[in-house]
């Protein structure tokens, strides 16, 4: 898709463009409303903000409590927010990006010898797609294994820029990267715990030893933003998701909220977090994984980093008897992790559709 773009074609190929009820209209392309920052109450427009430091244990009782609600209330309502003050290092973010965006612009060749194949999550190219029938997204992605280490594919990991290339395995500013952004997850994942009056480490013994990956997405401008899709909607098959847009990229993310898309706008330097259809599971549907998509720029290109945090593919996963009860009954079967990353990287993503692999069908 970048090369084609470069080309500025007049017409968009009939493979990017999408049927009449499939594309994203003018009104959701042409979004004009920034967030306002507005702690403590969150009104209903604007995606919640969490201020991370005010979790750390160094605060006062009040201020974390306050915060914790604050969360808790986020992942209920919106199953969206964006954290400020996340702890991970800025400058960090910022080389990503620009190691990202010096990949992304490397001749087709040179990308083409890390190449996705159909139902995997490796290397270069474009995910989830299985016919030639099937309309293809505005975007082309980079998506690399980082833990468990033996999960990663050597022969797909990118050896240009030399700053992904291997330094024991993995590059220096990933695999840092990597290490701060697994540290919030294993925070919010405890506060999030926390805030549904779990135990700290209910969700972390749960998950045994994490599964983390990290996908890089490209959306170069298009012409006719509003015939295609940047990426198709769905819901994330993680635990949790954490996503940081590139500096200067446009709005691009869009979120389904009591049936309207709304557009994303992030706060410099903050990180959007989303529920997974994992948490979905465990909570038996008290807090859903949200159905997100992401739109194309007629002007701009757009570049994200999108961390997935999900439990070991060993582990076996169900409803936790703290959220079922004769009001809520039973929502999902157990089901084996492994299993259901598998069902996930094997279709199309279509809205909410991999979770029927967990729902327990009422007649
Ligand atoms: C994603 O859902 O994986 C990415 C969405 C985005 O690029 O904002
Ligand atoms: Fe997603």
């Amino acid at each position: 898709v970048i090369e084609l773009s470069k080309t500025k074609p007049d017409t968009i190929p009939q493979r990017f463009v999408r049927d009449i009820t499939e594309r994203p209209t003018i009104a959701t392309l042409t979004p004009n409303k920034a967030p306002i920052i507005t702690t403590p109450t969150h009104n209903n427009h604007h995606m919640p903000i969490i201020d991370f430091s005010n979790l750390s244990k160094h605060n006062t009782h009040e201020l974390f409590l306050h915060e914790l609600l604050n969360l808790a209330t986020a992942c209920q309502n919106w199953g969206f927010f964006q954290v400020v003050n996340h702890g991970v290092d800025l400058n960090l973010m910022e080389s990503i990006e620009k190691m990202s965006n010096e990949f992304f612009m490397l001749p087709l060749e040179e990308k083409q010898k890390y190449p996705m194949l159909p139902g995997t999550i490796q290397g270069y190219g474009q995910a989830f797609v299985f016919s030639e029938d099937q309309k293809l997204d505005w975007c082309n992605m980079l998506a690399l294994a980082i833990e468990p280490q033996h999960a990663r594919n050597p022969n797909l990991w990118p050896k240009k820029p030399e700053k992904f290339s291997h330094v024991r395995g993995g590059s220096e500013t990933l695999e840092e990267y990597s290490r701060e952004v697994r540290k919030l997850c294993e925070n919010l994942v405890k506060y999030i715990a926390i805030g549904l009056g779990l135990k700290e480490e209910a969700f972390d013994s749960m998950f045994g030893e994490a599964v983390q990956a990290i996908r890089i997405n490209y959306y170069p401008a298009c012409s006719r933003p509003e015939l295609v899709m940047g990426l198709s909607p769905h819901s994330d098959g993680s635990a949790l998701t954490v996503l940081q847009q590139a500096k200067g990229s446009p709005v691009g993310l869009q979120i389904l909220k009591d049936g309207i898309w709304i557009p994303v706008h992030t706060l410099p330097n903050a990180l959007v977090i989303n529920i997974g259809d994992t948490i979905e599971v465990l909570t038996n549907g008290k807090y859903k994984s949200v159905e997100h998509r992401a739109v194309a720029n007629e002007n701009k290109d757009r570049l994200s980093l999108v961390t997935f945090y999900a439990p070991s593919y060993e582990v076996e996963l169900g409803p936790m008897p703290e959220f079922v009860d004769a009001n809520h009954p039973c929502k999902f079967r157990r089901y084996n992790h492994g299993e259901y990353s598998k069902h996930y990287v094997t279709h199309r993503l279509q809205g909410k559709k991999a979770l029927d692999f967990a729902k327990i069908q009422t007649s």
